[in-house]
């Protein structure tokens, strides 16, 4: 995946309207990042930027974008919303998606590493703004959203079943049938009942799961008693000195990309595996979400941290120095107060726990 670059992000006339003070400290960084052999424009550019402008890059993506070849219909979602919910779809009929997508621990399941039939090895990732997200897997192995559904379910180490097992036992049942019928009216209902549909239905559920409004939400449309004083400068650090938003960025803090930000061991080398000529994509790892970021410790695709205070003291320290890890990774020489402030923004992308009612299912 290309990295955005951050110095794309600074445009000149923003810089031409740099006013004196602005210019001062921007000076100085540039002088202490010059000592540190860093490219000055990359920080820089960002912290230029007016308040205004840094907050609506966060702001809310409301409308959920379902792609073409399978677009939205309330008869597709209800039926990927049993879908998700169902035990039958893995062998034992002991496990559905909500097992490890829990959507009362934000989606996850609060472990660091899945077990499904077997200990699995990654951490089970949020789904919370899935649709937004281009690539799927912490490896980005799913091209899109409709290729991570069978997965999970033919996986022995997972929910290990067969797809015919899975259609089977779907179309024994009279509310399935009906069900799969309606969402796909235009098929003949002998064949509605098929893997394809199964796919399109869940991950037109998936799309629909989306982040409840946080206090930053609030402080960001104008409420500045929505948060402290406290998050609201880490909300600076995070933009600025710290650099988590080159990667964090966008109404959901991710912009997509895999990034290794030396973590992960010698031998766990995530998105390389699929680009083994790749020098970046070694140890490289989808950047996550940060919605909802209080409720999921632990953290990280091997839930190694855990965390937030651990995570922030990660990034400080700057991780494992080689050729693949991210040039935005280094030590960042924060002050204990510093820290703190950026605990206490992440903090701020928390809402209120959202009440789910699981659907009842047809049987
Ligand atoms: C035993 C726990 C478990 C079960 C059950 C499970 N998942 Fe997952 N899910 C995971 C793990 C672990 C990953 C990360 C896999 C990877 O990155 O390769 C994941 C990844 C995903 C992703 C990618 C998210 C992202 O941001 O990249 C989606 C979508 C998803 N699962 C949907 C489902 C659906 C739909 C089902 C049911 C058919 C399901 N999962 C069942 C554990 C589980
Ligand atoms: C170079 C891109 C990059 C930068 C800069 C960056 N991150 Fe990350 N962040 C990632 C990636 C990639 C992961 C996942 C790594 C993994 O799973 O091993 C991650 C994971 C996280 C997580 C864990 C989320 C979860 O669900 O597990 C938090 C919290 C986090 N970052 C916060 C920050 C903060 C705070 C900063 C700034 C100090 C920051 N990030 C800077 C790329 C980045």
């Amino acid at each position: 995946m290309a990295k955005r670059h951050p110095a794309d992000t600074g445009s000149a006339s923003r810089q031409a309207q740099g006013f004196a003070v602005g210019r001062v400290s921007r000076l100085m960084r540039c002088v202490l990042l010059a000592l540190l052999a860093l490219p000055c424009a990359v920080l820089a550019s960002r912290a230029d930027e007016p308040l205004q402008d840094l907050k609506a890059q966060y702001r809310r993506e409301t409308t959920v974008p379902f792609p073409s070849s399978d677009p939205y219909s309330a008869a597709k979602l209800r039926l990927g919303r049993m879908l998700f919910f169902e035990p039958k779809l893995s062998g034992p009929g002991t496990r559905s998606c909500a097992t490890c997508h829990n959507p009362a621990l934000s989606w996850g399941d609060g472990l660091p590493r899945a077990v499904g039939e077997q200990a699995l090895t990654l951490r089970s990732p949020t789904l919370l703004g899935v649709a937004w997200i281009p690539v799927l897997g912490w490896d980005g192995k799913y091209p899109t959203l409709e290729d991570v559904a069978i997965g999970p379910m033919l996986s022995p180490a997972n929910m290990n079943i067969t797809e015919r097992e899975a259609l089977r036992r779907l179309s024994a049942i009279a509310g399935y049938r009906a069900a799969f019928a309606e969402a796909f009216p235009r098929s003949d209902p002998h064949e509605a009942v098929s893997r394809t549909h199964l796919e399109q239905a869940l991950a037109t559920f998936e799309r629909t799961i989306v982040a409840a409004p946080a206090p930053f939400d609030a402080w960001i449309e104008g409420n500045e008693e929505a948060i402290g004083e406290r998050a609201k400068r880490g909300f600076l650090l995070f933009t600025g000195k710290a650099g988590c938003a080159e990667c964090h960025s966008g109404p959901n803090f991710t912009d997509g990309s895999f990034q290794d930000i030396g973590l992960a061991a010698e031998d766990d080398i995530g998105r390389g595996r699929l680009f083994p000529s790749s020098v970046k994509l070694q140890h490289a790892f989808k950047v996550p979400t940060l919605r909802d970021v209080a409720r999921r410790a632990p953290y990280m695709h091997d839930g190694s941290l855990p965390d937030l205070a651990a995570v922030v003291a990660a990034y400080d320290q700057g991780g494992i120095d080689r050729p693949s890890r991210s040039e935005l990774i280094h030590p960042l020489s924060l002050t204990p107060e510093e820290r703190s402030e950026l605990v206490a923004f992440l903090r701020t992308l928390t809402g209120d726990p959202q009440p789910f009612e699981a659907p009842e299912l047809p049987r």
